[in-house]
């Protein structure tokens, strides 16, 4: 992992997110982790942000595991995984021809029985008050 970058405000998260989201292509998937209240919405609405989607329409996906925002660069899509012991993302809907197609952000993926090739993982850590420290590396979350 490249030395995490400290943020002082959701804003500056949401354009960490945002400069991230210009770089991606389609498939690419992002497994965000990180405690309860730690910014991964944040960071999926500043990836929304960065792929010309509206931030406003991210909301927590907690009670429908999956949304889509479309009207972007590329397809959002954006799964919280909190609620489920273990998460299979073809039985979601989420198969490769779906995933192909646009960015997948997966809040919670330590769930995840079987994490896709070539994901990239965002990690959130709560540093006091309002900063976070973010740490991008390629791979999976090394649970
Ligand atoms: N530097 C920061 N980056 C991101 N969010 C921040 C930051 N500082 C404060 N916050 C606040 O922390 C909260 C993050 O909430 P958010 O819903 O994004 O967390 P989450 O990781 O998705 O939580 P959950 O696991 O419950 O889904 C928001 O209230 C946000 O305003
Ligand atoms: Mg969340």
């Amino acid at each position: 992992m490249s030395a995490p970058v400290v943020s002082g405000s959701e804003r500056e998260t949401r354009a960490i997110a945002a400069a991230l989201a210009a770089t991606l292509a389609p498939g690419a998937v992002l497994l965000l982790s990180g405690d309860l209240g730690a910014g991964k919405t944040a960071f999926v609405r500043g990836l929304a942000e960065g792929l010309g989607i509206d931030p406003g329409e991210v909301t927590s996906p907690t009670f429908t595991l999956v949304h889509q925002y479309d009207g972007g660069r590329l397809p959002l899509l954006h799964v919280d995984l909190y609620r489920l012991e273990t998460a299979d993302l073809d039985e979601l809907g989420l198969d490769a021809d779906v995933t192909g197609k646009g960015v997948l952000a997966v809040e919670w993926p330590d769930r995840l029985a079987r994490v896709p090739a070539g994901a990239v993982s965002v990690r959130i850590e709560d540093r006091g008050a309002d900063a976070r420290a973010i740490g991008v590396w390629h791979g999976d979350t090394g649970k």
